[in-house]
């Protein structure tokens, strides 16, 4: 079982939050194709036997691909990879690509899974956040969707934002559950070096929420989500029962993934490696046939610490049985020991060899996780 993960590395223009990798020059597009084509090649024994399970276009804009793009590229997977009979495929769509045309021939394509970054719901929201459609397109665009026939749609929202207040998010929540989605990504803003927003707060333009503002805007999401029949399978994820994401499940998982397409990262239970952040030398360096990665051995302590970051973040926890399995006894002691003062204050229950983390606990996550770290090697 294995994922594969293509960045598609541009942006029409930069929201002013974020710092995923992405460029605005959109005339790389075309060059850029053929190159991520020849990465697959080169790649195509990456996953070794594994069949791909699940696909994810991501980005940057995946959106801005035209329907011949996208099949050149799934021309090339299917002919290179095992692919499964069923794979989930996911596309991150920005709602002003989504017109009634574009949607008609996306479905025409594999993909069966669309993740629409709305943001808000709220104009002036999304005008502060340098976003490129309104309210009215982003509800345009799911309703189109489901009329162009996708049923498994996921919105991405953002709380936490300058100025936003608990009335404000409820309304964002009604919206987005309103129109009738079978998920939600639901992140709180993060302040990221390098961004607009980072600036703004240094030069005092806009000003954090306070912690309890987030406190309860994160309790109303997940009230809110609970009533609707979600299910809160991740820290930031909602799903409705048999809708949660396959692909970041894979990841939390340990599952192996490939990764192509600038700084998009690889997997394979061994070693972790990510490409080059520059998509121009990207483009140049595939042309002649390299791949431009750095990449990292994954020893026993890196492992214990990823499997710790990823599944304690879930609603399944850490299996201490899987720690056993495949890390050892003193392990799995290390980690009861550490994790004995949240249990004891109900941040962390232990359920049947799992530690999960509760609704308070899921509060300080940062901090749970950081006192599970094993940080020198002796264990091993
Ligand atoms: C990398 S973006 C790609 C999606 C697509 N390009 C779009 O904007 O609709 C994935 C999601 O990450 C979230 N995100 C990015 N930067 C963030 C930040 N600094 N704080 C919170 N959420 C963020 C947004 O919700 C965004 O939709
Ligand atoms: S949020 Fe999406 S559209 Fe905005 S800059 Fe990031 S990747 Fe690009």
């Amino acid at each position: 079982m294995a994922g594969i993960y293509i960045h598609i590395p541009f942006c029409k223009q930069k929201c002013f939050y974020c710092d995923f990798y992405s460029t605005t020059q959109l005339k790389l597009k075309p060059v850029f194709v053929n190159a991520l084509i020849k990465e697959l090649f080169l790649q195509k024994d990456y996953l070794k036997n594994n069949t791909v399970e699940t696909i994810y276009f991501g980005g940057g804009t995946p959106s801005v691909l035209s329907y011949d793009e996208l099949m050149l590229i799934f021309n090339q997977i299917f002919n290179l990879f095992d692919v499964s009979d069923n794979p989930e495929i996911t596309f991150e769509a920005n709602p002003d690509d989504l017109t009634g045309d574009y949607l008609k021939k996306l479905k025409q394509t594999p993909v069966n899974r669309l993740s629409i970054g709305v943001q808000s719901f709220f104009d002036d929201d999304l005008k502060t956040m340098n976003r490129r459609h309104n309210a009215a397109q982003a509800e345009t665009a799911i309703k189109l969707s489901q009329d162009c026939g996708f049923q498994n749609i996921s919105i991405d929202l953002i709380y936490g934002l300058p100025g936003m207040n608990n009335q404000k998010w409820l309304y964002n929540l009604n919206s987005a559950f309103n129109l009738n989605i079978q998920h939600l990504s639901a992140y709180h803003l993060t302040y990221e070096p390098k961004t607009v927003f980072y600036n703004y707060l240094k030069n005092n333009k806009i000003k954090q929420v306070d912690e309890q503002e987030s406190i309860t805007e994160y309790q109303t999401l997940i009230n809110k989500a609970k009533q609707q029949g979600f299910i809160h399978y991740e820290i930031s994820n909602f799903g409705k029962p048999g809708f949660f994401s396959k692909h970041n499940f894979n990841y939390w998982r340990q599952k192996k993934y490939l990764g192509v397409g600038p700084s998009a990262h690889s997997f394979n239970n061994e070693s972790r490696q990510w490409n080059i952040s520059d998509t121009a030398k990207y483009i140049a360096f595939i042309e002649n046939d390299i791949l431009p990665f750095d990449s990292e051995i994954l020893d026993s302590q890196k492992k214990y610490n990823d499997y710790i970051i990823t599944s304690l973040r879930t609603m399944w926890g850490i299996d201490l049985d899987f720690v056993k399995e495949n890390f050892n006894e003193a392990t799995v002691s290390y980690c009861l020991k550490n994790a004995e003062q949240y249990i004891k204050t109900e941040n962390i229950n232990l359920t049947k060899n799992h530690l999960i983390l509760s609704e308070k606990g899921m509060l300080i996550t940062d901090k749970i996780v950081s006192d599970l770290f094993i940080v020198d090697d002796e264990i091993f």
